[in-house]
């Protein structure tokens, strides 16, 4: 009988999702893109998405903190991958430009600093080479260059949407965010090493920072693929080209420059045989390595190598005209089973990092912002909750999600309010506080334990005991009653 009723409830409820699916369906709207909803279609806006937004800006703005919005980290609607390809798709322009603009007239009378993607370089090789992120494609060799071709395309379009409909009344900023490693030739003394680290941050950083300030893909791109394609016997290159009015309307697209940067690589010339079929990686010729005395990582990549950011902001200068630099992601990560709010590996990298980075403006490099990467612990893709990079560490596992600072927050916290390093003594002194102040919560967090385990108790036993209680008496009653009758 109960099979048969679930039987029952499952046909059910199959006809419903038939009646839904049929509900929906591709319509063109007025601003020349599509949208997929019930037909006909009232609105293409989702007015409680934008409410949302307002809120969360206005509360920014009400404390002080100037929103920096980044319309594209990674998070294209499962329709649009799954109706046309996504990012495979010369049509996603359209869409993100669409997009984009309505950003531009919901909020950006408060917005000024818009980025439009946050690293494509993982978009385009995480998800369209090695396919460890979403969409999780492995077109090993094609489908990242293609990828990345449309999102330089559809970034450019977006700055001149912004440029020609919306500067002249809101005045802001459109840039966009990339994030690399440094390569450091392993022999600096051989010129093979040189060029194969040069061509390690060209195949990264390069691929998408040429074409918006110099107007087309590095020459060595050009060329390694090039003849990697020939030679596998493909007439075209598996690298796209773009025709000289794209180039031209691409260039000079960036009002600031985002620079993410976590670690580095030291980089070997090797020359992979183009028999090997196609791939982004062997189109590099080159291979990675670390310094076996770099002190070991708290989390498996992520080597502290302050030296390779000075390096890398000098190489943004001299390659792309000294634009403005906003630093949009450094920081240092961990993983751990229990709670370690100690992190004094994370005050010694951001120490590290931001004195390089003085550094670096002390070359002349034009750095006019510095974002600690990041604020929370957070959902760190195919890593889940288990790769932490907050100055807060976040109990995931309690249902309020209760927050507790690491020591870096305290030394963090010093370092923006100074705006820099005062003195050797000054920054010690932090640096022993924030280590110290940290050990109480620490064994606070310890004990957390008992307390989750407190309201499982109120929560799920308490209910149940006194439901089954009530029961029991009514039985009791029950039978009472049928006894005296
Ligand atoms: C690309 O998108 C368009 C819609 O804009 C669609 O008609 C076309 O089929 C898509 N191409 C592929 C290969 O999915």
């Amino acid at each position: 009988m109960v099979g048969f009723f679930l039987w029952v409830l499952q046909v059910l409820s199959v006809a419903l999702c038939i009646q839904e699916e049929s509900d929906f369906q591709w319509t063109q709207t007025d601003r020349g893109s599509f949208y997929y909803g019930k037909f006909p279609p009232t609105e293409y806006v989702n007015e409680k998405g934008i409410q949302y937004y307002n809120d969360l800006i206005n509360v920014l703005l009400e404390n002080r903190v100037v929103p920096v919005i980044t319309l594209y980290h990674w998070d294209l609607p499962q329709n649009l991958q799954e109706k046309f390809c996504g990012w495979q798709n010369v049509s996603m322009v359209t869409y993100f430009n669409d997009y984009a603009n309505l950003c531009f007239e919901k909020f950006g009378d408060r917005v000024k600093h818009w980025i439009t993607f946050n690293s494509p370089w993982s978009v385009a090789v995480e998800g369209f080479e090695t396919g460890e992120h979403a969409p999780g494609f492995k077109l090993s060799g094609t489908g990242a260059y293609k990828a990345a071709h449309n999102m330089i395309k559809a970034h450019s379009k977006v700055w001149h949407t912004y440029n020609k409909n919306w500067r002249n009344k809101h005045k802001g900023m459109v840039g966009i965010s990339l994030t690399t490693e440094w390569g450091e030739p392993v022999d600096i003394s051989n010129q093979k090493d040189i060029e194969a680290a040069e061509r390690f941050v060209q195949f990264n950083f390069g691929w998408f920072a040429n074409p918006l300030y110099n107007g087309d893909y590095p020459q060595i791109m050009k060329e390694y693929i090039g003849q990697k394609s020939a030679q596998q016997g493909l007439g075209v290159s598996r690298l796209p080209t773009f025709t000289s009015q794209e180039k031209s309307y691409i260039k000079g697209t960036c009002d600031f420059l985002g620079v993410g940067h976590f670690t580095t690589r030291y980089i070997t010339n090797r020359n992979f045989p183009a028999t090997q079929g196609p791939s982004y990686f062997t189109d590099r010729d080159l291979t990675e390595l670390v310094d076996p005395k770099w002190p070991e990582p708290e989390s498996k990549w992520l080597y502290s190598v302050p030296w390779g950011f000075r390096r890398l902001l000098n190489f943004v200068k001299t390659h792309y005209g000294n634009p403005m630099v906003f630093v949009t992601e450094n920081g240092m990560s961990e993983k751990m089973h229990c709670a370690q709010l100690c992190d004094e590996w994370r005050i010694q990298y951001l120490k590290g990092y931001t004195n390089e980075m003085l550094k670096a403006m002390k070359d002349g490099v034009n750095v006019q912002g510095y974002t600690a990467w990041s604020l929370m612990d957070k959902f760190e893709w195919d890593e889940g909750f288990s790769e932490r990079f907050g100055l807060y560490y976040v109990e995931f596992r309690n249902k309020n999600k209760p927050r507790y600072p690491k020591a870096s927050v305290q030394f963090y916290k010093k370092l923006i309010s100074a705006n820099g390093f005062p003195n050797v003594r000054e920054v010690e002194k932090w640096h022993r506080i924030s280590t110290e102040s940290c050990s109480t919560i620490n064994q606070l967090l310890a004990a957390d334990p008992l307390v989750s385990h407190m309201e499982m108790v109120t929560e799920i036993v308490v209910p149940t005991v006194c439901t089954l209680c009530i029961l029991i008496s009514a039985i009791l009653l029950m039978i009472l009653l049928r006894r005296q009758s």
